[in-house]
C-alpha cells in the first residue's frame, strides 16, 4: 500500500482550502485599506477587539462619516473575523522608555 496514494490528495485539499479561506480574507484588508484609512489610523480599526454588532454600527457610523465603503457585508465580515470581541487585546506598542515603537510596523 501506498500512503502517499492517500497523503497527497488530502495536502493538496488542504491546500485549496487554505486558498479558499484566505480570500475574503484579502479581499476585506483591501476594502478596509480603501474604506478606513482616510481620516485615521488602521490601529485605531485594528486594536478593537468589539462584538458583530458592535462592529455594524461602528462601519455605519464611520459610513455616515464619509468612509467611502463598497461591499459594507465583506468589511462586517472581515472586522468580526479578525478583531471580534473573543480575540486578545493586543498589547499597546510602546518601548520601556515609553516612547512609540514603529520599528515594527
Ligand atoms: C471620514 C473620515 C473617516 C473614515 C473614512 C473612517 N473613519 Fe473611523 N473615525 C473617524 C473619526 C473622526 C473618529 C473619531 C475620532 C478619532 O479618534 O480620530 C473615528 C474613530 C474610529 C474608531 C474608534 C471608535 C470610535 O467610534 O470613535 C473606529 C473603530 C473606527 N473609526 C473605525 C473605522 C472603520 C472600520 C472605517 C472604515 C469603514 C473608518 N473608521 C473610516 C473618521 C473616519
Amino acid at each position: 500500500m501506498k500512503p502517499a496514494g492517500i497523503v497527497l490528495p488530502l495536502i493538496a485539499l488542504g491546500g485549496l482550502m487554505l486558498a479558499a479561506d484566505s480570500q475574503p480574507n484579502e479581499r476585506g484588508k483591501q476594502e478596509v485599506q480603501h474604506s478606513c484609512i482616510q481620516c485615521h489610523s488602521p490601529r485605531l480599526v485594528n486594536s478593537q477587539r468589539l462584538s458583530s454588532a458592535a462592529w455594524e454600527k461602528e462601519i455605519d457610523k464611520m459610513i455616515a462619516w464619509g468612509a467611502p465603503v463598497r461591499d459594507r457585508q465583506l468589511l462586517l465580515d472581515y472586522l468580526s473575523a479578525e478583531y471580534g470581541d473573543l480575540k486578545p487585546v493586543p498589547k499597546p506598542e510602546l518601548s520601556g522608555d515609553g516612547t512609540l515603537n514603529r520599528s515594527k510596523h
